[in-house]
């Protein structure tokens, strides 16, 4: 009885799932339709239906899940219940048919007539299967802390893991510039959760008073939430097999940021439609969600299927996906979390879904070498890439120097640090300077001008300038800055002019290489990262000299040289 009503009850609650879309959707789209302006409209029309496509797809998800619960439950109703009595199910309805009623009285006294509805059920394996050591402890998937608004329905979760660093935390610069890239629409419409992968609480409560005490509107808003699991979520790190031939020390740290990422996703997945992954050491383009989110409904609009939208060339930052499909890399990560990093599960699991080894090694069976080469080769590369798309140019960028692995440097390397010359130091007129683009480090403007390191600059944008304000306006002769170094070749300035401001009017010269503030342009960075000239005697003496960034760079900036010439400093 109980049963009959639960799946009547079941239903129910499908007919509701229908009346809410019905209620929700219907409307909406209609609006959508009525909304949209005339003519291009189709497109709109296209992509906002699109969007609507992949909100189903998690609401699905999401009443699935219920579905599951209410499974569960039916089942424990099943074993308390006869099995006689419990429900319309098809076994039943066999033992009933006359067909089989004969073919069983036909074997009678044989064992085999026995077997028909045992009722006995086989029990996949579950998260507990794989971590066992979840089973040590009831709370062992609950959080341990949780600083929540309860908001959900978002296009954009945004979830960032973060670590107690040996130096740096870059967590709340992370914060900043993820938050001053967004707009109020924007932000209404994304959430960025916080993984604290810690246990011990005093960490978890200072980071979540630093954060709430750096942005409280942000955590008023739900915007922000923060979470941790609780310690018996982690296995005992010291009793991890050593795979890969690597140190304890990394393979512990690999492991524990396979099962961080599993428990991040798994408490995103019901907050929204999309799910990026990121760390807590990035910097993110201005507009950085429109962006994702166009590309994404763009994808699914033109019926493209996907499985990763990935916005980031390093590791596993700035990847997207849909909530809906997160149960697989999770189921996977849970799996392999000793066995394999992050980043090379993903890689993995793609592989195994889309990539066909019998047509790919087919052609290649005569030939076993060939065949070896092939196999060690990327050989699905195409078909990857066809579910797993780059979008370019990036639109997040490492900022941490250290990583969350003990001693590990991501951006320098160590092996060639110090064995070329990595600047080129000069004697250069007194001046104040002051850079528009932050220096990482030591390696400041200033100490680069004095000659005693290099310049190293995050990301240069537009407008930002390098200024030169010499101490006694001088007649400069000539200029030589050099961008980039042997060790980081790209970190140059691109689209950069040089640009000088004369103690006298400019008079005399022609307009276009003049700026709106009153600076002659006078030189511009070559694609060798060079910029150099002379500066004709008409000019006279300048007050400063200055570095204008017009575009938008996918790479930090290096000067390595900079050498200002006047009259005493020429030979
Ligand atoms: C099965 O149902 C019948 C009638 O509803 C009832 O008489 C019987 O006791 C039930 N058997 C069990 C084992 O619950
Ligand atoms: C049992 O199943 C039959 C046919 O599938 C259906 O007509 C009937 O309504 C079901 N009974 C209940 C109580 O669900
Ligand atoms: C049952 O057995 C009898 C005699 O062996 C045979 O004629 C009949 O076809 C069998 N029925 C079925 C359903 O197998
Ligand atoms: C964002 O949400 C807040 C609170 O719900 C609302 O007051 C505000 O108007 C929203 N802004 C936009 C641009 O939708
Ligand atoms: C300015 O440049 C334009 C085109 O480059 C040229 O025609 C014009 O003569 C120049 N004027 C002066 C004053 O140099
Ligand atoms: C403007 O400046 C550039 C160098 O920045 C020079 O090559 C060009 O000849 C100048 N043009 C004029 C018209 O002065
Ligand atoms: C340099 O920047 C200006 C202003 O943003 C832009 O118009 C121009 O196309 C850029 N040039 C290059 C080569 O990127």
């Amino acid at each position: 009885m109980t049963i009959v009503n639960l799946s009547m009850s079941s239903l129910r609650k499908r007919n509701c799932f229908f009346v809410f879309v019905l209620i929700v959707f219907v409307p909406f789209c209609l609006f959508v339709i009525l909304s949209v302006p005339d003519m291009t409209s189709e497109e709109i029309l296209v992509q906002r239906l699109a969007e609507l496509q992949v909100r189903i797809q998690y609401l699905d998800a999401m009443y699935r899940s219920r579905q599951e619960d209410l499974q569960e439950l039916t089942q424990h109703f099943d074993q308390l219940y006869n099995a006689e009595n419990s429900s319309n199910n098809s076994l039943i309805q066999i033992e009933s048919r006359p067909d089989i009623k004969q073919m069983i009285k036909n074997m009678s006294g044989l064992f085999a007539a026995n077997g028909l509805n045992p009722g006995v059920s086989i029990k996949f394996p579950s998260a507990y299967h794989f971590l066992p050591h979840l089973l040590d402890n009831p709370n062992s998937l609950k959080l341990s802390y949780l600083m929540s608004k309860n908001r959900e329905g978002v296009s954009l979760v945004l979830g960032i893991p973060t670590v107690k660093r040996e130096k740096y935390s870059y967590l709340m610069d992370t914060l900043q510039n993820l938050i001053d890239g967004l707009s109020e629409d924007e932000a209404n419409d994304t959430m960025i959760v916080i993984l604290v992968a810690e246990t011990a609480m005093e960490y978890i409560l200072q980071i979540a008073k630093e954060v709430e005490i750096k942005f409280p509107l942000q955590i008023e808003s739900g915007l922000i939430e923060i979470i941790a699991p609780s310690a018996g979520y982690y296995p005992s790190f010291d009793k991890l097999r050593i795979t890969l031939g690597d140190s304890p020390e990394r393979v512990k740290w690999r492991s524990k940021q396979n099962l961080d990422y599993a428990f991040l996703m798994a408490y995103c997945q019901t907050k929204g439609t999309f799910y990026v992954q990121l760390e807590d050491d990035i910097l993110a383009k201005p507009s950085y969600i429109t962006i994702m989110k166009k590309f994404a409904i763009e994808k699914t609009a033109n019926k493209q299927p996907w499985i990763v939208l990935d916005f980031c060339q390093l590791g596993f930052i700035g990847k997207l996906f849909k909530t809906a499909e997160l149960p697989w890399l999770i189921q996977f990560f849970h799996m392999f979390f000793n066995d394999k990093p992050v980043d090379w599960l993903l890689d993995y699991l793609i592989t195994t879904k889309i990539c066909n080894w019998e047509k790919n090694v087919g052609s290649y069976c005569n030939n076993i070498t060939e065949m070896l080469i092939f196999l060690f080769q990327d050989n699905c590369k195409a078909d990857k890439a066809k579910v797993w798309i780059h979008y370019k140019p990036s639109l997040f960028q490492h900022i941490g120097m250290h990583s969350s692995l003990k001693g590990k440097v991501q951006k320098l390397k160590d092996k060639q640090f110090g064995k070329v010359a990595l600047f080129f130091p000069h004697n250069n007129p007194s001046a104040e300077v002051t850079s528009g683009i932050k220096h990482y480090k030591q390696y400041t403007l200033k100490r680069a001008y004095l000659g005693e390191t290099f310049f190293w600059g995050l990301l240069p944008q537009p407008g930002d300038q390098l200024v030169f304000k010499l101490t006694t306006p001088t007649a400069l002769k000539r200029f030589y800055f050099r961008s980039g170094n042997a060790e980081h070749p790209t970190d140059k300035f691109y689209n950069t002019t040089v640009e000088v401001k004369p103690l006298q009017p400019i008079l005399n010269t022609n307009i276009s290489n003049v700026t709106l503030d009153g600076f002659l342009i006078v030189g511009k960075f070559d694609s060798a990262g060079i910029a150099t000239g002379t500066l004709d005697v008409s000019i006279g003496k300048i007050e400063s000299i200055r570095l204008n960034v017009h575009s938008e760079s996918d790479n930090w900036a290096i000067l390595s040289e900079i050498h200002l010439q006047d009259e005493s400093r020429l030979r």
